[in-house]
């Protein structure tokens, strides 16, 4: 069976962004959804910009068809994660064939729904918040394809306050190791596997990536400074911070975590074991990417 020719993505932010470069210069058909009154987005002009409110599922679907949409690639941020059960039935009503939620984080499929988490902070919501979007999938079957990544190399200097104070600050011991991967290659990643690969290895598919694995404490290295240990992260954003920090180091912020056995995964399931998929392509370091 031949590969996907025709693609929506919904919110262009961070990540949706580089993917839609990235599907454009792979000459797919892309349609961007966007919220009526959101910002205007810098797209290529090949790509053609549709607001529609993401809870209007007829509207949705309607223009899902519209544009005979094969995958929809959401890329929502943490607000909007719940609201995909919206695009979903859009998705189904308009017999889209794949549908790749908003994940691009640390691996969510290992998450207990709905159990309390230890962890403070909104990373580990938003992780079962995630899970419960990908059960959903299943539970209308729907082919998903999720993709784990970790932490995205571009937001270190903001986690670790590098950006602010020139110093590594982590919570807790920070020893175990950790998924970097730049936001270039995660675009170009998705675009490649998409354009590329038969549907059939990508229904019902999770990847998990990683450009560099490191841990918090060997972050201190990399940018040639101190390693400062602090009880919590204060200031703008510090309680995401806060659990973002917590959760890297616990193990869960490699791509081959399981969080039900808290050990790493091996083989097809491993940490990085996503990336030789997209052939000949070597994946961006820590380094390259932040100019250290
Ligand atoms: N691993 C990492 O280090 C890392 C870092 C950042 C993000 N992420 C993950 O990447 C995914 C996308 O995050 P992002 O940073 O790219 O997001 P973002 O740039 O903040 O926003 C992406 C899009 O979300 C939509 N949005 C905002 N508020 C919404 C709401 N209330 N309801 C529905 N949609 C809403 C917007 O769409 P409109 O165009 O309609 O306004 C926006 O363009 C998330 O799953 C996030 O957890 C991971
Ligand atoms: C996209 O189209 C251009 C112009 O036709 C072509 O040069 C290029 O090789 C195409 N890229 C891919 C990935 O097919």
């Amino acid at each position: 069976m031949a590969s996907y020719k025709s693609f929506a993505v919904v919110g262009a932010g961070m990540i949706g962004l580089p993917i839609i470069n990235a599907l454009a210069e792979r000459n797919a058909s892309v349609v961007l959804l966007s919220r009526p009154g959101s910002s205007t987005k810098a797209v290529p002009s090949a790509v053609e910009i549709v607001q529609v409110d993401y809870n209007d599922v007829t509207a949705v679907a309607t223009v899902f068809k519209q544009f005979k949409v094969e995958v929809v690639l959401s890329t929502v941020n943490f607000a909007g994660i719940a609201a995909q059960k919206s695009l979903i039935d859009a998705a189904k009503i308009a017999a889209v064939k794949l549908f790749a939620p908003s994940e691009y984080g640390a691996p969510t499929d290992t998450q207990p729904a709905g159990a309390s988490n230890p962890i403070g902070g909104i990373a580990p919501k938003n992780q079962i918040a995630k899970n419960q979007i990908a059960e959903y999938l299943k539970s209308v079957n729907l082919p998903s394809m999720r993709i784990f990544t970790g932490l995205f190399i571009e937001v270190i200097p903001w986690l670790v306050g590098y950006s602010d104070h020139g110093k590594v600050r982590i919570v807790g011991k920070g020893e175990a190791p950790a998924s970097f991967t730049s936001v270039t290659d995660i675009a170009g990643f998705v675009a490649y596997v998409l354009t590329t690969l038969p549907p059939t290895e990508l229904e019902d598919s999770i990847f998990r990536l990683e450009g560099e694995r490191s841990s918090l404490n060997d972050l201190g290295g990399q940018f040639k400074t101190l390693v400062e240990h602090v009880d919590r992260i204060e200031g703008e954003a510090g309680e995401v911070k806060t659990g973002l920090l917590l959760l890297l180091g616990s193990g869960a912020g490699s791509t081959g975590w399981d969080e039900a056995k808290k050990a790493e995964r091996s083989g097809t399931e491993a940490a990085g074991s996503a990336n030789a998929l997209w052939q000949g392509h070597r994946w961006k370091t820590i380094k390259e990417v932040l100019n250290l």
